[in-house]
């Protein structure tokens, strides 16, 4: 697989993944060159929780630049929810950012999330039951990058998708046109999102970003290799890896990539997995659009912009977009 070719490393459509899913593609992955993992295998409970933690470091810059520019145009956002509206989240994790678009905008009555995580889903309903009393919280635990069928009390109603996170940055732009597509589908015809993505920027500032000095990016990145000591049995050791951030200027994007430290062999289901001194492995991609090429991909699925707005002084776009 060349480098360039990363699609089927990022979130795919499907079932929620199990243990066998994580060691067949694992073996999959790393048997292949160059050696990749797939990106949702990130997100265990460990992981999630580190995330959590890298948005909180000073050089991550996109949770801060989203979450108050959305604070910023929360009332114009507002205009255009219709009464009664029902917010269809893909990927809601603890739904944080959602609050601030409920806050604006009372008018929704139906919030439905939907994310892999059950417990996530839990906590996230029940924090906001008890915050807005007047909103009825429907969470759908499913892979939120294939079409769902949404919950029947949501039938006739004007629908609004929010796909915050700059989530759409860690899909291929193909993936990324294909999930646009299915959240059509999901919602229904005649309907509003709202897109939140990061915009390509200074490579220092993005390097940064993903390799941050507290050494969280790179916790978060090794999680990756302990989980499959954890879940499958594997004997990577964490020590003999690194973590790597690189600027990808051809295809936009910033990579992660685990580097053999030296030259080892690893056991993982009942196979030797050799890796040279300095071979990679490819985890993550997180693409920095530009507003152009964000154009060009929504409108490849359906949507059109109908009105944009971009922070300053790192660039961060929230986009409203109508089904076309
Ligand atoms: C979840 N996603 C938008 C993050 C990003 O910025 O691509 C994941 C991440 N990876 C390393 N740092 C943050």
């Amino acid at each position: 697989m060349a480098m360039s070719d990363t699609s089927d490393i990022t979130m795919e459509e499907g079932e929620i993944p199990s243990s066998d899913d994580l060691l067949r593609d694992a073996i999959a992955g790393l048997s292949a060159y160059p050696k990749t993992l797939p990106t949702k295998y990130l997100y265990d409970a460990e992981g999630s929780r580190l995330f959590e933690e890298i948005c909180e470091q000073p050089e991550y810059y996109p949770t801060r630049t989203e979450t108050a520019l959305l604070h910023a145009i929360s009332e114009d956002l507002s205009e255009a929810i219709d009464n009664d509206a029902v917010l269809v989240e893909f990927g809601s994790g603890a739904s944080t950012k959602t609050r601030t678009l409920l806050d604006a905008a009372p008018q929704i009555s139906i919030y439905v999330p939907i994310d892999i995580s059950q417990i996530a889903l839990d906590e996230a309903a029940n924090s906001l039951n008890a915050d807005f009393p007047n909103l009825n919280v429907l969470p759908l635990i499913a892979d939120f990058t294939a079409p769902h069928t949404l919950p029947e009390a949501t039938r006739n109603r004007p629908h609004v998708g929010f796909f915050p996170d700059s989530t759409i940055g860690n899909f291929a732009p193909e993936a990324a046109v294909d999930f646009l597509k299915s959240a059509l589908i999901t919602l229904g015809e005649d309907v509003r999102s709202i897109l939140g993505a990061d915009l390509a920027k200074e490579e220092s500032v993005l390097i940064s970003a993903y390799d941050d000095a507290q050494g969280v990016t790179a916790a978060f990145n090794l999680n990756l290799l302990a989980r499959l000591n954890r879940e499958v049995g594997a004997d990577f050791d964490l020590e003999a890896f690194s973590h790597r951030a690189i600027w990808n200027a051809a295809e936009s994007r910033i990579e992660m990539h685990l580097v053999s430290r030296k030259n080892q062999t690893v056991h993982l289901g009942g196979k030797e997995i050799a890796f040279a001194v300095g071979e990679t492995i490819h985890t993550e991609n997180s693409h920095k659009y530009t507003y152009d090429m964000l154009a060009e991909l929504a409108a490849a699925a359906g949507w059109r912009i109908e009105k944009s707005w971009i922070s300053d002084p790192y660039p961060f776009a929230v986009l409203l977009m109508g089904a076309m």
